[in-house]
């Protein structure tokens, strides 16, 4: 039986996997220098998958954000992917989950996000994870175009 996939901090030399999957998974470009700046921010919360054979399967980016009375902490996910041949087996739940616990241990109130409203596959994984529409945002994405769903669920 194969072992477990392990959830690892990401590093610098991780980013070019990240950048592949998230070609193969269709998440909006991001380039090298944004996940290097975000690597930077003692904020962020960035997190991999990895086989026992070292290899990037999946991964979530996120940030915490201090709300505008100085005291709430929400968060914000910027990206989630998991590689298609690793899809509907737990793994995303599996890094959701541990994004979740670090922002339980910064007390956390409130966990946002945009979607494509055409990602049916994503929307779902969110809604099933306690998340619901706020907003529809008109013309969020470029290339394609299209209206986004701003989500956000309480902890
Ligand atoms: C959204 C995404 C990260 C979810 O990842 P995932 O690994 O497929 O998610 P999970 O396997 O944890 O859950 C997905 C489904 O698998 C099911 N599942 C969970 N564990 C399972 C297991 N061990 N065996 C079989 N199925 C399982 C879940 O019940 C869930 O089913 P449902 O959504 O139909 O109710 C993934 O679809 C993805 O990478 N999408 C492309 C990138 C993307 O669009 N990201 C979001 C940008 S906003």
């Amino acid at each position: 039986m194969s072992k477990p996939h392990r959830i690892r901090p990401i590093e610098p030399a991780h980013i070019a996997a990240l950048i592949e999957l998230g070609r193969e998974t269709n998440l909006s470009p991001w380039a090298a220098h944004d996940y290097l700046s975000e690597l930077k921010d003692k904020n962020s919360i960035m997190l991999r998958l990895e086989t026992d054979e070292n290899r990037t399967i999946g991964f979530i980016v996120g940030r915490l954000i201090t709300c505008a009375d100085a005291v709430a902490v929400d968060a914000e996910i910027y990206n989630i992917a998991v590689s298609p041949e690793h899809q509907q087996e737990g793994n995303g739940q599996m890094l959701f989950d541990e994004f979740l616990r670090h922002c339980r241990e910064r007390d956390v109130r409130r966990i946002w996000l945009e979607v494509r409203v055409s990602n049916e596959q994503a929307i779902a994984f969110y809604v099933r994870n306690s998340f619901a529409v706020q907003q529809l945002r008109k013309d969020l994405y470029r290339a394609p175009a299209e209206d986004g769903f701003l989500m956000s669920r309480t902890l």
